[in-house]
């Protein structure tokens, strides 16, 4: 699925700063005075939809003050990780007005905090809000200082004498700007009768909630809610809980919710705007609903019905019923992530919940059954129990990925989910291939840190992980400890090694210790396999795509099978090398020498996070049982996998990879073609810098490879035709056009030409869109320009993301650069929602490669200016890995040498990485004697 960045503004502006530096500067002694203080700070963002892989690096460590500051000031609590625990909010009582006009809100606050020690002090989360500091009253008592630390985000309250132990009430009035960020408290845009409205929503994962109340922004600091909104009277206006009472005096509607049970403010949740809904009911009573603008609330059946079957499943699962009285999940126009689990509000972006028949493609319905599925596991997995602090986002992340599957695959069997669960372990071995990779429990300094660890690593290696341990385990024990871990730990928080030892307790295995040198330390292995008489000789070594060696050592869960499925062969690698007695297994092998039906495949489905390099024996036999279909697709996934990756890091050749995917000339199934369709490409895409004169021929090859499959579908759906034929159409048509295939590119241009004047035509469903919009831009010059005219209209008149969202991943894709310019510079228009430009910058090409690098160089303060630091990660993604020379390299580091940013430093060190991996791959390719030789010989083939 497509992992757009996320857009984040750059805020915290030099008049915030001022106002905060003011409010420094009356600090001491100040006490009571009327004034309102201004809680402002440097803007970060959260760091994706969708932007794994592609992390965004923390703020710099906060500034210290030069002395130690004295144990009474409030300058101790700067530059801490985590708030004190002398004092914990118990209940929040919440009032909020957001102006949906003015794009502002008041509010206020009062919080039973308990204090559990001695102090003077009450340290809270805040920022962007301006507090009203006459209003601040702990127990009836107003603060002597009130200090705020911008780096920090921290409100510190100084009172003059101890307080007392035991609960009080902190009380204060605020207010602050719903802002254009999609993070905190947020306005985003829609279209309501032909008007533009604002609709104000909340995003507050990972450290938000303070941009909205100020609060201990803290997952561990579990508290119960009690909101009020005030609203305009025609107003929806959802919280995480159900309505208790609603009155409406003149202009204002006031609306309070339930309280709600104890849960960590990341998950609290506000929308307002003026929204319809379609509603559903589980087997155990749960009222869910779906919201939408007004106009496409049946587009949400779909998820709801996903949602209804989710809850069902997940209270057997889990062995914990939903624990909230309703579920509302909510199409949001503008939106940074995917989605957002808030407990009982979900919210989603449009194309992650909406799906239409007629105009929504297979692929967006997959998508939002993963979605759903995802962030409803999150109910139990994340907001009934939630991680004790961010280093175990992992747990949160990594398992709703995993159990997404778990219950996709139960609704949707015919989907063969686990089988494209692969594509989650490709991006997590790809990632954590590099030097600049992280342990999936990564210590996390400062709240500025949080947003860059969602990435692939806690998501997809996280998912990986459990798949793997999963395995080793079985299904049912696995289950059954999983749900006694939800109950112990349930309204309440756990760590990693929490899981482990309820896991350990209920199969009395060492979970631990095995599953600490996966979640501990960064990387993963190749297993070598050689073939030695009647054993099987491994050996571990860390894999790193740059080919240098790497000090990591795991207990690797090694499964092999030998010539069949039926039997296999369970170990555990614990130590550098060892090897396998095969004598068991090995009579069903047939004759090693013989051949026979000899074969050995390790890492059975691709259950374990690593990859295998076989000798070249057991390599040609595997790739004669993958030509007599002897393998399972995992196993065919996981053979072209690690053939890629060993190829990259020139640990084998292009040569030996481009025979490897040769002998998947008659792959019919979608999942396994959709690896060989991201290898060919990145193949392709190579072979433009290294062999130049054969890029041709390669392409010819790969299409000789993707061409019968796609002939065999067509580009008109069969009727009743299943779901996975349905997503591979679109693949392949997509990689012919991109590869040059003339007939493929006419055909699109064709049934786009009619689709420009029919946009109903049955010749161009939303399925085959894509490669036809791509088709025709691929002629689209400056002087030529109508096809590229034509689809900025079909943009501009659709109301619909999906839509809108496949065109302008197209308009990029053109050999003329002026064009190319003209659509990057989209990006600085209205016309383009901040959540959309990644479409834009997914579509860009090696050819234009050198203009978008200028342009990116030439425009980089309006991209900062515009797209704050998050965001412009996925910008520097993008471009630089278009480029694969050590020379440029050094000039993106020297460029950026000048512009470093926190936000985006472990994207860039990343994409740095991968531009001098592919440096070096380039170098590798060209020292093959026998490529040319090898490509000419497979063209021939018959
Ligand atoms: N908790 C995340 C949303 C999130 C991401 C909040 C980053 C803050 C920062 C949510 O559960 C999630 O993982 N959403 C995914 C979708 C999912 C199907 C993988 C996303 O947004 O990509
Ligand atoms: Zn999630």
């Amino acid at each position: 699925m497509q992992r757009p960045s996320t857009a984040r503004g750059a805020a915290g502006s030099g008049a915030v700063l001022l106002l905060v530096l003011v409010c420094v500067a009356v600090l001491p002694g100040a006490s009571g005075g009327g004034g309102k203080m201004a809680l402002g700070g440097e803007a970060r963002g959260v760091a994706r939809y969708c932007n794994k892989g592609a992390n965004v690096e923390a703020a710099p460590p906060p500034s210290r003050t030069p002395a130690p500051p004295a144990a009474g000031s409030p300058a101790q609590f700067r530059g801490q990780a985590r708030l004190p625990r002398f004092a914990a909010p118990r209940r929040y009582e919440l009032r909020l007005r957001p102006d949906l006009v003015a794009c502002t809100f008041t509010g206020a606050a009062a919080v039973s905090v308990a204090v559990s020690a001695p102090t003077r002090f009450l340290v809270l989360n805040a920022a962007d809000l301006t507090v009203d500091r006459a209003s601040i009253r702990f127990r009836d008592l107003g603060p002597k200082e009130v200090v705020f630390f911008p780096d920090d985000e921290i409100l510190v309250l100084g009172f003059a004498n101890n307080l007392p132990l035991g609960e009080g009430v902190l009380s204060m009035k605020f207010n602050g700007t719903l802002n254009d960020q999609m993070r905190g408290f947020y306005r985003s845009k829609y279209h309501y009768k032909g008007q533009m409205k604002n609709m104000a929503v909340t995003q507050f994962e990972s450290v938000d909630a303070r941009r909205c109340f100020p609060c201990w922004d803290e997952p561990a600091f579990k508290a119960k809610f009690k909101l009020t909104l005030e609203v305009p009277p025609g107003m929806v206006a959802l919280s995480n809980m159900p309505i208790a009472n609603q009155t409406a005096t003149g202009p204002i509607k006031t609306i309070s919710y339930q309280e709600s049970p104890l849960m960590s403010t990341y998950l609290v949740a506000i929308v307002v705007g003026l929204l319809e809904y379609i509603e559903g009911v589980t087997p155990e009573g749960t009222r869910v609903r779906v919201y939408t603008q007004v106009g496409k609330s049946n587009h949400g059946k779909f998820a709801l019905d996903v949602g209804v079957k989710s809850l069902h499943l997940y209270k057997d699962y889990f062995g914990t019923p939903y624990p909230l009285p309703k579920l509302d999940m909510v199409a949001i126009p503008d939106f940074a992530a995917g989605a957002m689990e808030n407990y009982g509000l979900v919210t989603y972006r449009e194309v992650a919940l909406l799906f239409d028949e007629e105009s929504s493609a297979e692929s967006s319905k997959q998508n939002i059954a993963i979605t759903v599925a995802h962030e409803l596991a999150h109910q139990w997995f994340g907001n009934l129990v939630t991680m004790e602090w961010w280093t175990h986002l992992w747990l949160n992340e990594g398992f709703a990925t995993w159990v997404s599957h778990l219950a996709v695959d139960s609704f949707f069997p015919q989907w063969n989910i686990w089988t494209q669960f692969l594509d989650a372990t490709t991006a997590g071995l790809k990632l954590d291939s590099l030097e600049e990779s992280h342990p999936i429990e990564v210590e996390i300094h400062h709240a500025n840190e949080v947003d860059e660890i969602f990435d692939a690593i806690s998501y997809d290696k996280g998912a990986s992980v459990i798949r793997m341990l999963q395995n080793y385990l079985g299904a049912e024990r696995f289950q059954k400890a999983l749900a006694s871990y939800i109950q112990k730990f349930a309204y309440s928080n756990a760590k990693t090694e929490d899981l482990w030892a309820v896991l350990e307790e209920k199969s009395g295995e060492p979970i631990k210790n095995l599953m600490n040198t996966w979640t501990k330390q960064q990387g993963y292995p190749v297993v070598n396999a050689k073939l030695n008489g009647n054993y099987l000789e491994l050996e571990q070594a860390q894999f790193l795509s740059d080919g240098s060696p790497g000090p990591g050592m795991w207990i690797v869960p090694v499964t092999a099978g030998c010539g069949s499925y039926d039997m296999q062969k369970k170990f555990l690698l614990k130590g550098k090398s060892d090897r396998l007695d095969i004598r068991d297994i090995a009579s069903q092998c047939g004759n090693q020498e013989k051949g026979g039906n000899f074969w050995i495949k390790l890492n059975i489905n691709q259950t374990g996070f690593y990859r295998v390099q076989y000798d070249d024996k057991l390599a040609a036999a595997l790739q004669t049982a993958l030509q007599s279909k002897k393998l399972s697709l995992m196993d065919k996934i996981g053979i072209v996998e690690d053939s890629h990756a060993l190829s990259m890091a020139c640990k084998q050749t292009l040569t030996t990879l481009l025979r490897l995917l040769y002998a998947y000339r008659e792959e019919a199934d979608y999942s396994v073609l959709s690896h060989i369709n991201t290898v060919s490409l990145s193949v392709a895409k190579i072979s433009v810098d290294a062999t130049p004169g054969l890029v041709g021929d390669i392409k010819q090859l790969l299409i000789k490879l993707l061409l019968p499959p796609a002939v065999k579908l067509g580009w008109d759906p069969k009727n009743s035709e299943n779901h996975l034929d349905a997503l591979l159409r679109p693949v392949l048509l997509v990689a012919l056009v991109k590869l040059g295939h003339d007939k493929t590119i006419n055909e699109g241009i064709r049934r786009f030409g009619i689709f420009v004047h029919d946009r109903n035509t049955s010749l161009l469903p939303p399925d085959t869109r894509k490669a036809a919009y791509l088709a025709a831009m691929q002629n689209v010059t400056t002087s030529y320009r109508s096809a590229y005219n034509d689809l900025l209209k079909v943009y501009r008149e659709s109301d619909e993301a999906e839509e809108k969202g496949r065109v302008l991943s197209t308009l990029c894709h053109c050999k003329d650069k002026n064009i190319v310019l003209e659509s990057l510079n989209l990006l600085f228009t209205d016309e383009v929602r901040s959540q959309d430009a990644y479409y834009v910058l997914q579509g860009l090409g090696v050819e234009t490669r050198e203009t978008t690098w200028l342009w990116l160089k030439g425009n980089w303060d309006r991209i900062t200016k515009k797209y704050g630091g998050t965001q412009q990660g996925g910008f520097i993604r993008y471009v630089l890995t278009l480029f694969a020379s050590n020379e440029k390299a050094a000039e993106f580091s020297r460029f950026f040498a000048t512009r470093k940013n926190p936000e985006f430093e472990r994207t860039l060190k990343q994409s740095l990485e991968n531009v001098r991996i592919n440096a070096r791959w380039i170098q590798g390719i060209r020292s093959e004697p026998r490529l040319a030789q090898t490509v000419q010989e497979l063209l021939r083939r018959p």
